[in-house]
């Protein structure tokens, strides 16, 4: 929404007779049509199958609707997550480099309903203490992790994982086990600590969920647009080139990127579209850096250094730190060998996009 200076969205754009036509409009919604009553046929695309909307509608709610039924304890969590999770988290998910999950919870939050160090001068904010609804956690884990193959985990693994993230953040006992009917009995430490009362990225600001529905003098149009702000572009590198290539829509262009990176938007390179397809991108640019070097970076260090590639295909298959910084790369188990060698391959000829 383009808002003037001052903040107002509203000002710019009232014209006379648009208050009109929001009227109409809501007399539309109002008077009961029998038109409307009927499935309406609009003369294109197909209603969507019970399959289709299975596999979008896999939300998880407070009350528990959504959540399939499955069970795992504290222990089996432990297994998983050192499997699968602990690389980036920490053993005790206590790891920021890439995000602490676990900390914070203080004696007492848990029957107050509010995570006490938020209110002060260092506010921990992990799952355990910003979390007003386990199931946001259930959610999260189902959806998004692990980070490079999300959507691979069993609701048993799910509901274990979710337990054990608890477990570490001193919210369930180490015999605990959850389901689908005992998670809705799971307080978190700050359910009470929530409010709608505040703007979104500042605290002063209009609560971006509190508006009234307009009747009268209303903006004519509206432009819907998911924009990034003038100071974050670039901040990043190439959002496009980053995403994990598991949802219909990329990110969005952005920042300046270097001469021959805009040609990887459209990948000819059977190494780029491997290293796209595995999700690399979600972690390195092709010149620059994101959480690991860029490919670029890496393939002038080796230059010259022949037996590079048998000690990166190794690095890649066992994962590991330290010779670009302390974030480690996790384990590439999910990927070939053959395929790990025509990435990497590309990798050391300079990464060329066409
Ligand atoms: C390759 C690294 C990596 C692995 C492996 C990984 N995560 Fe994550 N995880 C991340 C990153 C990065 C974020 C932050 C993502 C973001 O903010 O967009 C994150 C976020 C999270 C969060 C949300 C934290 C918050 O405060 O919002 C949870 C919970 C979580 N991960 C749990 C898990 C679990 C459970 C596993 C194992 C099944 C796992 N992660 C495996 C990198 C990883
Ligand atoms: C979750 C983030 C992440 C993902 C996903 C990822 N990497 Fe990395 N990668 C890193 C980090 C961090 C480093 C730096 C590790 C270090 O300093 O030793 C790295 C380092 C590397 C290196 C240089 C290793 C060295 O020892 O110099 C290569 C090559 C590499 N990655 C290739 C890949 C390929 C190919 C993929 C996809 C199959 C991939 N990476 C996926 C984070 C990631």
């Amino acid at each position: 929404m383009s808002r003037s200076p001052d903040g107002s969205p509203l000002e710019r754009s009232q014209g006379r007779g648009s208050g009109l036509l929001c009227l109409c409009a809501a007399l539309v919604l109002w008077l009961p049509s029998p038109s409307l009553a009927e499935e309406p046929k609009f003369g294109f695309g197909r209603l969507a199958t019970p399959e289709e909307i299975a596999a979008w509608d896999t939300d998880v709610r407070p009350d528990g609707k959504g959540l399939p039924k499955g069970s795992g304890s504290v222990s089996f969590g432990q297994e998983v997550y050192d499997a699968k999770c602990a690389s980036c988290h920490g053993t005790f998910g206590e790891d920021n480099q890439y995000m602490a999950i676990a900390g914070g919870v203080q004696p007492g939050d848990i029957d107050r309903g509010r995570a006490s160090i938020l209110a002060t001068g260092q506010p921990l904010r992990t799952v355990g203490t910003k979390l007003n609804h386990v199931s946001t956690l259930w959610d999260y884990i189902n959806r998004a992790m692990p980070f490079a193959q999300p959507k691979t985990l069993t609701p048993n693994e799910v509901y274990a994982l979710t337990a054990y993230v608890l477990h570490l953040n001193d919210i369930l006992p180490a015999d605990a086990t959850l389901d689908e009917k005992s998670i809705l009995e799971v307080r978190m430490p700050n359910r009470n600590g929530f409010t709608t009362e505040h703007g979104f990225m500042s605290k002063a600001g209009k609560p971006d969920v509190k508006n009234a529905a307009c009747m009268k003098d209303c903006v004519a149009t509206v432009t819907i647009a998911s924009e990034l702000p003038e100071s974050a572009q670039g901040m990043h590198g190439n959002l496009a080139e980053q995403v994990r290539s598991f949802a219909p829509t990329s990110g969005v262009k952005s920042g300046r990127a270097p001469a021959g990176a805009s040609a990887a938007a459209s990948p000819t390179s059977p190494g780029l579209d491997l290293a796209k397809k595995f999700a690399c991108m979600a972690c390195h640019g092709v010149d620059n850096k994101v959480v690991g070097p860029g490919f670029r970076e890496i393939a002038a260090r080796y230059k010259g250094s022949g037996g590079a590639e048998p000690q990166l295909l190794a690095k890649l298959k066992a994962g590991g730190a330290g010779v670009w910084g302390p974030v480690p790369m996790p384990p590439q188990a999910h990927v070939s060998e053959q395929d790990l060698k025509t990435i990497l391959t590309w990798v050391l000829s300079g990464s060329p996009t066409r």
